[in-house]
Formats: structure tokens, C-alpha cells, sequence
């Protein structure tokens, strides 16, 4: 067979060895579907793709068969691969099918209340506890569960997993949902298991506020506890629960404050709780100030409010993201990045790391000071307040270079090292 493409890139389906010094392959191609992709398709539901959404229950929810009750899929741009996600409703007075699973599971529960039964195979009892608007819990990996709506109006919950990690690794259905395995280390059976505790230790990467508890009644109006990293007055906790590898926290934003931008790679979305606000986005290499640049086209604002969500970081690359809390309540989000957490960062067992988006970028970190950003941002978020009505709680004194920093020059610096 001839090769008919003169570019010597083979676009026939017999391979041909490149002419001259034509490179191999085709150059462009398109991203193939995953196991996971596929699997979504075959359970005929709505698979949403996109930056983010108002709120969960603007989005579809159809007949789902295999659960028992109506839901779509969701997969934020640049979580494909990372983790899954997905809303599902249970009807008025009804259940879900029970089902396991050989992946991690999470449930926000977004409107109505009902209980959850959870038991292993073979067990005779079933722990069961209830939910309400707000509750988080987990399910322990592969163990049977089923959820059940108590109210006569339809329930909403939204869920990640760990699904497309398992099935783009094992490539077989069955495996993931009908594995005889039992984890009798992720549930212990204990009468408590599913028990609200609300001790805190530090987590044991960072040190950061740690709350071990499989259950959660009210992620809502839940206490936080001070945290200061992304603004003055910031709270955040890292739930642990049934030894997930998911991480996520739940953190709030003081009312008439906003974070300093941070960047990173992409896995994270923010999912609201309470208050409203937005987020801007943008790749790293445009740099702290985009708007003065000239590049202020290429930052996406994404509005949400309680149980709509963002993507944090929709590029392949760093992003920056930063949240902006405009009601008159706090900005209360839930960060979910799927089996991906700071522990999990390259470099072998007892590298060093720095809590880089926690330190500013003088300091070596990609968290840009209020002193460092473009002045867009200010201006406006001010005008967005009075819109709203709401009293502006930035210290003017945050937007004041501290004496003996020589920004130019650093900021040079960093423009040289993300090229
Ligand atoms: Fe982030």
C-alpha cells in the first residue's frame, strides 16, 4: 500500500515509517473516550461538561436505571481522569437500588432528608443513620448501601467518586461492581461508625485542621475552625472519612472579604454551601496581573451559589483561582479533588514540600498578596458589594507593600521561571 499522505504523517491504516525527516504519527489526533466515558454513555443518562453550574439542580435528571432513581453525570472540565461526580434524585418516598462498589464514594445531600443503610456482605445487621440538606458522608469502599428518601417530595444528593480511576484501571464493570472483596479495615462494624465526631487533629501532611468522621449532619452551619491561608478570617476543615484517599475540605470566606488568588493543577472544584460569590480562573503564565496585561479576556468568572459548583483550575497546567464572597452571609465552599491531595505530590517519601499556595509569591508560593494583584480585582469586587448592599470588610492596609520587598524585581523573577 502507498503511502498518500506527503507529509509522511500516515494517515492510512497501514503504518508507514516517516520520509526523510518527517516525524512519526499523525501530529494532531482526538482525545479518545476512557473506560470510564464509556461507561458513563452506556447508563443513558446526561453527562454534564463544562466550567461550573448556578446551581446542581439546574441540571437534568433523568430516568437512571441502574440506580433506581434520576440523575445526570457531571465531569467539570479538567477533572476528566481525576475523579467522578455525578447528582441523583431519589423519588418521593422511594429508594435507590442497593449497589457496591469497588471505588470511593461521597454524598452531599442537596435537598429533602431520608436514611442511609450500609452493611457488608454477609453481615446481618445494617448501620443505619439519617440525613438531611447539608449532610456529607462516606461510603466505605465495596460495601453495600442503599438510599432511602423519607419525605413525600423528591430528594437531591450529589456525589464523587473514585470511579473513573478504578474503571480506567481495571477496564471491566464487573469487577468494580460485583467484587466479592470485603474491607473490613475501611468498616470496622463498630456501633459508632457512622457518629458525628467533631475533635480536630491536624492532618498529617500539612498540619492542617483534620475532623475524623464518616459522617457529617450539616456542612452548612457546621463550626469551622481558623485557618488564615487564603484570607484573614478564612476557616477551613479537611474531613477524613473511611480511610478515603478522596480529599476534600469544607472552608468559609468571611462575609465582605475575598481570597488572594492561588494557582495549581487542575482536579479541584468548589462546590457552595452557603452565601453567593464567584471565582476568576486563569493559566498561570498570563501571570498575577492579567486585566493590566491586556489579558483580561482570558479570565473565566464563574458565579455560583449553594450546591452549584466551579472548576478551580480547568487547564492542564497551574491556574489561578480566586473566590469572592458577595452576600451578606459567609462564602461557605467544599473543595473536592478526588484521589489527589498534597500527600500525593511528586517527589519520593520524605521530599521536602512547601505549602506553596499558601505562601505568597515573594515567598516562593503561587498565592498572589492583595499587594501583588491587578488592580481589576479590587475595583471590581467593590462595585459588586455596593450593588449588593454589602459592607466591604478589606483592610486597606492589605493592599500596602510591606517595607523592604523589591516586587519588581521578584516579579521578574517569577516571569522568568513560569515560562
Ligand atoms: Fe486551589
Amino acid at each position: 500500500m502507498s503511502n498518500d499522505d506527503e507529509t509522511g504523517t500516515g494517515t492510512g491504516t497501514v503504518w508507514q515509517e516517516p520520509t526523510e525527516h518527517n516525524r512519526a504519527g499523525f501530529g494532531e489526533f482526538k482525545k479518545q473516550p476512557t473506560p470510564y466515558d464509556t461507561f458513563m454513555e452506556s447508563e443513558g443518562i446526561p453527562i454534564f461538561r463544562g466550567l461550573g453550574v448556578r446551581t446542581v439542580t439546574d441540571l437534568p435528571r433523568v430516568e437512571w436505571e441502574r440506580k433506581g432513581g434520576r440523575g445526570s453525570y457531571i465531569q467539570t472540565i479538567g477533572t476528566e481522569t481525576k475523579w467522578g461526580h455525578f447528582v441523583v434524585e431519589i423519588p418521593a418516598g422511594d429508594a435507590l437500588n442497593p449497589e457496591k462498589h469497588m471505588f470511593e464514594e461521597i454524598y452531599l445531600a442537596v435537598e429533602g432528608r431520608g436514611t442511609c443503610e450500609v452493611w457488608q456482605e454477609g453481615d446481618v445487621n445494617k448501620h443505619v443513620f439519617e440525613w438531611q440538606k447539608g449532610s456529607m458522608f462516606s461510603i466505605p469502599m465495596n460495601a453495600w448501601f442503599r438510599l432511602v428518601n423519607a419525605t413525600s417530595k423528591p430528594a437531591v444528593l450529589m456525589a464523587g467518586n473514585t470511579a473513573p480511576n478504578v474503571l480506567n484501571q481495571l477496564n471491566n464493570v464487573e469487577a468494580v461492581f460485583d467484587n466479592p472483596f470485603i474491607f473490613r479495615d475501611r468498616f470496622s462494624g463498630a456501633d459508632d461508625f457512622f457518629k458525628y465526631r467533631e475533635e480536630i487533629e491536624p492532618d498529617p501532611v500539612r498540619g492542617l485542621a483534620m475532623r475524623r468522621t464518616n459522617f457529617i449532619p450539616d456542612v452548612v452551619d457546621c463550626d469551622l475552625p481558623l485557618d488564615n491561608r487564603r484570607s484573614p478570617g478564612y476557616r477551613r476543615v479537611e474531613p477524613y472519612m473511611t480511610d478515603n484517599q478522596f480529599y476534600y475540605w469544607i472552608a468559609q470566606h468571611e462575609n465582605g472579604r475575598y481570597s488572594k488568588a492561588h494557582a495549581h493543577t487542575s482536579a479541584a472544584i468548589l462546590i457552595c454551601l452557603k452565601g453567593k460569590g464567584y471565582t476568576h480562573t486563569w493559566p498561570e503564565h498570563l501571570g498575577p496581573t492579567p486585566w493590566a496585561d491586556g489579558n483580561g479576556d482570558q479570565v473565566q468568572r464563574l458565579d455560583y451559589e449553594p450546591f452549584g459548583f466551579i472548576t478551580a483550575a480547568p487547564g492542564g497546567q497551574r491556574w489561578y483561582h480566586q473566590h469572592f464572597s458577595v452576600s451578606k452571609e459567609p462564602f461557605r465552599l467544599s473543595a473536592w479533588f478526588g484521589p489527589h491531595n498534597p500527600g500525593r505530590d511528586p517527589g519520593a517519601p520524605g521530599t521536602k514540600h512547601t505549602d506553596y499556595t499558601a505562601r505568597e509569591l515573594h515567598e516562593g508560593g503561587t498565592s498572589i498578596a492583595y499587594w501583588q494583584e491587578d488592580p481589576h480585582v479590587r475595583a471590581e469586587y467593590e462595585a459588586l458589594l455596593e450593588t449588593n448592599g454589602v459592607e466591604l470588610r478589606m483592610d486597606p492596609s492589605w493592599y500596602e507593600r510591606p517595607a523592604g520587598i523589591d516586587w519588581d524585581a521578584n516579579k521578574q523573577l517569577m516571569a522568568d521561571g513560569i515560562q
